[in-house]
């Protein structure tokens, strides 16, 4: 990926001498815009034409070097964009969402101008913090201006990429300056799971998820471990072992651990890293699968969560945990009807050897519990249909064992624009996945499909504060925002970095399930 320096300066308007300047322009509550001094008396004028009003997403471009700015300003395009009326925002994180969409705006802007280069203004509206413009309006931008070009070897009219974000402002500078970090890191990180998720089947296998967790490792100084398939075997991981049983390739588990010198609490995210799901020997109908080499979006969002926060270095210590292998349909393949033995001894039975998902998480739950000794656990994982039935593409789904920790993962996601949605667990729904042979089956049959899969986990979590996120539905092609373009999102990544922001010390030390 190539990377997009952002700089604060202190440089006014007409001196910005750049490809593309971006004015913010509000309304106020009677829908009368609230501009900038230095293009006050075009911004009435526009009002009064009804050309450009302020509103929200409104865009207008200009070209001043030809108008009435000639001289006046250097840039060569002006940027008029929308915001609406600011003070109506009664949430915080609706201030966030505003300010991200507008950078994905931007972005779209560059993309579509092929421009390098962007200025930015700051504006002085009453009541808005230039710390939270300079994140939100970074993080939305570098999400949007996101593309995946590896295998685009003739393409001649690319986008070559944005070289430069200028923030100009006379705000104080060094706090413009944290907020455009925190939204550098959280996107880069966002950025660098949808490259792993782009990748193809045969251009990401359970061993560069091995290889790129080495290098995290390497680069930020964490502790990184390999389970390879004999290690499994040995440990008794018989849910990993069996789903990469019709497999060429061999299975890996990652473990990445971030150290910090003194911490009294652990946080332990599990990623489904599925790198192909073609169903195995409950083969998936042809139509759509091919979308299957998205089924470790799960993994790859919680292998980059794991670099944007060790780069942030909190004082808790944060496990990420990655089952990976692809589910095939090779001869030795795992068969509806047979038995497995877990991590742990829970046996279990297999009805659809498509739901695979399941499988890989719960061995790697209960040997991370086990070897960690976690305050609390976070899995991500596309791991139902169901899922996009219950929530459609627009929420998560939330299932967990603990309200506390669900509150701070709700919070969380409307903090960073990802949001989640509850769905309830219970005895009712554990019993659909009673087994008449062993100690459960990997199915629960049509209704609620979602938590059915989600109680197959909470056997393996025991009374450890856990959440599962089911982001089947949101991990790719569906969310329609500006900084979201098509393809995989990179949801989870932003939720975790979230929440590990968001941290109270002593949250989960007591038994609060
Ligand atoms: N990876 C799929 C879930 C999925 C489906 C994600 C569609 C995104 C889009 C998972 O492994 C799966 O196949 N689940 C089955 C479970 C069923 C057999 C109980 C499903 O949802 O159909
Ligand atoms: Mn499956
Ligand atoms: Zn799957």
């Amino acid at each position: 990926m190539k990377t997009t320096k952002v700089a604060v300066s202190k440089k006014k308007l007409e001196e910005y001498s750049g490809e593309l300047l971006v004015i913010f322009v509000a309304q106020d509550s009677d829908g009368k815009i609230i501009g900038d001094r230095l293009f006050g008396p075009m911004l009435k004028s526009l009002q009064e034409f009804k050309e450009f009003t302020g509103k929200k997403e409104e865009i207008l471009q200009l070209y001043p070097a030809i108008g009435q700015f000639k001289g006046l300003v250097q840039c060569k395009r002006l940027m008029l964009l929308g915001l609406g009326d600011i003070g109506e925002l009664s949430d915080l994180n609706e201030m966030f969402e505003l300010f991200r969409t507008a950078g994905g705006s931007i972005a779209s802007q560059c993309k579509k101008n092929k421009i390098e280069i962007v200025g930015v203004n700051i504006p002085e509206f009453k009541g808005l913090d230039a710390a939270v413009v300079g994140e939100y309006v970074t993080e939305g931008i570098l999400l949007g201006v996101y593309q995946f070009l590896k295998y685009k070897k003739k393409d001649d009219d690319v986008y070559p990429g944005l070289k430069k974000i200028e923030f100009l402002s006379r705000a104080d500078r060094s706090k413009i300056r944290k907020g455009v970090d925190k939204g550098n890191n959280s996107a880069l990180a966002a950025c660098a799971a949808r490259d792993m998720a782009n990748e193809p089947a045969n251009g990401w296998t359970p061993n560069h998820f091995a290889k790129y967790a080495e290098k995290v490792a390497k680069e930020l100084h964490l502790k990184c471990t390999i389970l390879e398939k004999s290690h499994m075997k040995k440990l008794g991981m018989g849910g990993i072992i069996a789903v990469n049983k019709g497999s060429e390739e061999p299975p890996k588990l990652v473990i990445l651990e971030y150290n910090p010198e003194k911490y009294t609490e652990t946080v332990l995210m599990v990623g489904k890293g599925l790198t192909f799901d073609s169903g195995g020997i409950s083969l998936k109908p042809a139509q759509g699968m091919m979308d299957m080499k998205y089924d470790m979006c799960g993994g790859a969002a919680v292998l980059a969560a794991m670099e944007a926060i060790s780069r942030e270095k909190p004082g808790i210590r944060v496990v990420a945990i990655i089952p990976s292998t692809d589910n095939m349909t090779g001869g030795g393949a795992v068969k509806p009807g047979d038995i497995i033995t877990h991590y742990g001894g829970i046996t279990s039975e297999i009805e659809n050897t498509d739901a695979e998902g399941r499988l890989i998480l719960a061995d790697a739950l209960a040997y991370g519990i086990e070897k960690f000794q976690p305050n609390c656990v976070i899995d991500l994982a596309t791991l139902t249909g169901a899922v996009i039935i219950a929530l459609g593409h627009h929420h998560s789904g939330l299932m967990s064992n603990n309200d506390r920790l669900t509150e701070k993962l709700i919070e969380a996601g409307r903090i960073c624009g990802e949001p989640l949605w509850r769905l309830p667990l219970g005895k009712m729904y554990a019993k659909q996945i009673e087994s008449k042979v062993a100690d459960c089956k990997n199915t629960g049959g049509r209704p609620a499909g979602s938590i059915t899969a989600a109680e197959y986990l909470h056997q393996f979590v025991g009374k450890v504060p856990w959440a599962h996120l089911d982001i089947a539905g949101t991990a790719w092609n569906f969310t329609e925002k500006s900084y979201v373009p098509k393809g995989p999102s990179g949801v989870g990544v932003r939720t975790l970095i979230e929440l590990l922001r968001q941290w109270e010390s002593g949250m989960f030390t007591e038994d609060n399930s």
